[in-house]
Order: C-alpha cells, then structure tokens, then sequence
C-alpha cells in the first residue's frame, strides 16, 4: 500500500531514505532547515556524492512522487509517517552526542499533529532519548497519544546507500513497551516490499533498538581496531598483517571482512557513534563496559601518526618544503565524505608540519577545500604526483589502485610509496622499482 511519508533532514541518511521510499512505491516529502540544500533536491540534484542516487532522485522528483520543503507544517499536513534522519554529531567539549537537531524536530513537529500519525527515528541516538522523545511526542501533539513514536535505526553504508536501502540486509524496528501500538504495523507496510524478500524484521523495545546501531559500530569499529593493533606488532617483528589477516579470516568465527589494516575508520559515524556510546555508558553508570572503546579509538587515531611519522622517516627527517603527494582525502571511496577522515588528517598533519602537500581525491576536493583553505588541492593525480619526494595512497578508490607504477615513476621526484589502505597491487610497484611501504607489512 502506498504510504505518505515525511523525511525530517535529507543529508546522507535522509536524501537517500526518501528517494528509497519513493522507488517503493510512497508518496515522500523531505524537509530540511537548509534551503539551498531543498533548494538543489527539489531541481534532481543530490547534494553530495552517493552512487546511484542522482539517477533514482531524478526518476522520482520527475515521476512526482518525491519532492522537497523547507516547511514543517507541510510536511505534517501531508504525511502519516514522518522519518527523523537528522544529525547527531559529536558536541562541542565533549564526547557526547549533539542532541539539538533531533529535539528541535520533534519540537517543531509534534505540535503540527493533529491526526493520528507514526514517527520513526532513523538517527543513531544514545540509549534512552527514544522514551524520552515519545513522552515528549505525546505531550506537544494535538493528537495526544495518537501520535506514536518508534526508532528504526539506519545501518547503509556510504558509497552503498542505495542499495543498503532498497535492499537492507536487515530491519529493526523499537516500539514503546506497554504502549506498541501502531508502530509495527506501519512499520510493516513501510517495509511491504523488504519484509516480502525475507528480509529479517526484528522488532524490539525502544532500548534495544537505540542499542543495536551503536552496538553494531562499536564492534565494527574493534574489528578493525584489532587488526591495526596487530598490524603495530607485525610492523614491530616483520610479519606481514595481510597473511595474518587472510589466514585468521578463513576461521568462520572470525571472518576476514573488516579486517583490512591500514590507516583506520573516520567518516560521519563510527567515530562519533563509539565516543557518544562511551559518553552514554558513563552517565547510565556502566562505563567500565565500555573503556576498551578508548583503546579502539586510540589505536585507530595512532594509525594517521604512524603514516605522517613514516613520511617524515623517508624525508630523512623534517618535512618542511618536501613535496608529498597524499592520493585520497575522503574517509572512504566512493564518497565525498571527509568527516573525520584520516585521510584528510593525513594531509593536514603533513600541511602543518610544514611539507608541501599536494592532495587529491576524485569527489571529496571541494569539501576539504572548505576545511583546509590553506592546502593546495590538485585537479588530478598526476597533478599531485608531479614532482613528489613521496607518494602516500590514503584512500583506496579504484582510479587509485589501477594506476601504473612505471608512468607514475616517470612524473615523481622519489620512488617511495607509503600504501596507507594496503590496496596497491605491491609486486607490481616494487618491479617498477619502487621502494614500497605498506601497513603492517614489510617495506620493500
Ligand atoms: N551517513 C551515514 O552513512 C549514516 C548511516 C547510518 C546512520 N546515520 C545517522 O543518521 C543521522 C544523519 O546522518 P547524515 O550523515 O545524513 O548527516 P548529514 O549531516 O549529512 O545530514 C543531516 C541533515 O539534517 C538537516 N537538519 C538539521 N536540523 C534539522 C531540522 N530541525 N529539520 C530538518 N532538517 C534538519 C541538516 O541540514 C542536514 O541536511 C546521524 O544520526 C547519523 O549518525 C548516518
């Protein structure tokens, strides 16, 4: 059945929910403070780099299923099922989440309700602001408890987003204990088409809901943490992490996916999601659960100054007026993302110590230019490799990890290369006689 859906925040998340809901088959307004942002949606244009999105926006902004405000009011006039896919960064001072945006929703939404409607959190959230946020719900909505508050958290990946939507792996769904109304059953014919493929729908309380995104990040985020830890011993002994990691892998237990060393995880989420998770664990009283996640992320920050210490290292020293090209300024390929990215870190440590840094990222350029003014971005690779004393490769897109070693030797300054994401194919640079540095690996 077609529904009527509201997308509250049309970032990465929110953008990428409501053109999802409108190829489903619903009728979808997204709404968002910024309106140059609604304004360029409302024109077909994604305001960021997602593959595939632009095509399925542009399907459906023509078809009319999808469009664009700036406006609450509209939105709660049209919809019955409002999305909340605002952000929830990292507070200034502090390690905690940055509930603002998400208080401010459903403060201006709530009183706008006044027939029965079914809001869904889509936000990581820490534990406890879902209860707290339906209490509210019911409390401003002219409906009363008419108006039901559930949390459906949101697990794409970006450079994945449509895909991970259209065809989640699973779908978890918390609802108010004591109060379940009509949360499921929405929730069901949101989902109509997933749950008809099998997908797993698992519904939940409140809690356990807000719990299992979190949960989700923090083990993926040890996971890769671990291997960068070992990566440190390999580098200390002269194992090799790859081996290591292939082998271990093979151990159905373990599983070789998210164990790729390397420069470590950034982006919008896993970093702000595992300290917030922390922040919320010391409040409950239970921080003590949570402290080895200090170590994961101090083991993954380690990994930036490891690869600046290592440039540093092949300039025989200090970097000052050294030119370095860093390939890749996004947290990952595929994306435009350089939100704690330590790709961009990379470059920006390199830039405040003093070396001439040259960057280059096939999506990501105008968003780190916003950050780092001062740095010079080129407007190719072989721009930035032109000349450098080292090559750095800090995020692995496929333009990256295709290039050709002989003809990128031919327009650098020194044939050193530090693989920081260890997605260089190595035999092929070191016969092209390239001194080769990878992650937990040997040097050649
Ligand atoms: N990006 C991801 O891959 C991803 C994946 C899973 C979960 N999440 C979670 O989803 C949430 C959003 O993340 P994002 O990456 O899309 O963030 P984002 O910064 O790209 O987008 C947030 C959007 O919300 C808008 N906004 C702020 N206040 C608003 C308001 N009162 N009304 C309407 N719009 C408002 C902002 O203008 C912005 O466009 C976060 O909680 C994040 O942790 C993100």
């Amino acid at each position: 059945m077609t529904m009527r859906i509201s997308v509250f925040g049309t970032g990465y998340l929110g953008a990428t929910h409501a053109a999802g809901m409108a190829e489903l088959g619903h009728e979808v307004i997204g709404v968002d403070i910024d309106p140059a942002k609604i304004e360029r949606l409302q024109r077909g244009e994604v305001p960021f780099f997602e593959p595939g999105l632009p095509e399925l926006l542009r399907k459906h902004v023509e078809s009319g299923r999808l469009r664009f405000t700036t406006d609450a009011a509209e939105a709660a006039e049209f919809a019955d099922v409002h999305f909340i896919g605002v952000g929830t960064p990292q507070k200034k001072g502090s390690y905690a989440a940055d509930m603002t945006f998400v208080d401010a929703v459903i403060d201006t939404l709530a009183p706008l309700l006044t027939r029965p409607a079914v809001i869904l959190g889509k936000s990581t959230v820490p534990v406890g602001t879902a209860a707290r946020l339906a209490a509210r719900v019911r409390e401003l909505a002219p409906v009363g408890d008419q108006a039901q508050l559930g949390w459906n958290p949101e697990f794409l990946r970006e450079g994945f987003a449509v895909e991970d939507t259209l065809r989640p792996d699973r779908l978890v769904i918390g609802v108010e204990s004591g109060r379940e109304g009509r949360v499921e059953a929405v929730a069901r014919e949101v989902y109509a088409d997933a749950i008809a493929r099998d997908t797993p729908f698992l519904v939940t309380d409140l809690p356990t809901a807000e719990l299992v995104k979190v949960s989700a990040n923090a083990f993926l985020a040890t996971k890769i943490s671990f291997i960068n830890a070992i990566a440190e011993v390999c580098e200390a002994t002269g194992a090799d992490v790859m081996q290591l990691a292939d082998a271990i892998g093979h151990d159905a237990r373990i599983g070789r996916k998210f164990l790729g060393a390397g420069l470590g995880f950034g982006g919008g989420c896993l970093p702000k999601d595992i300290r917030a998770f922390m922040a919320r664990a010391g409040e409950l009283g239970v921080d003590r659960a949570l402290t080895f996640l200090r170590e994961v992320d101090d083991v993954n920050l380690r990994r930036r100054e490891h690869v600046v210490s290592l440039v540093k290292r092949e300039l025989g020293g200090s970097p000052v007026g050294r030119r370095v090209a860093v390939l890749g300024v996004a947290f990952k390929p595929e994306s435009d993302d350089i939100r704690d990215s330590p790709a961009l870190d990379v470059v920006g440590q390199l830039h405040l110590a003093g070396a001439d840094v040259r960057a280059f990222d096939p999506e990501a350029m105008a968003n780190a230019a916003t950050v780092w003014p001062t740095i010079t971005f080129a407007d190719s690779a072989a721009e930035a490799l032109a000349d450098a004393e080292v090559v750095v490769v800090a995020t692995e897109w496929k333009e990256f990890r295709g290039l050709d070693p002989h003809a990128v030797g031919d327009a650098v300054a020194g044939k050193i290369v530090i693989d920081a994401r260890n997605c260089l194919p190595t035999e092929a640079w070191i016969d092209a006689g390239w001194r080769y540095i990878g992650m937990g690996r040997y040097a050649s």
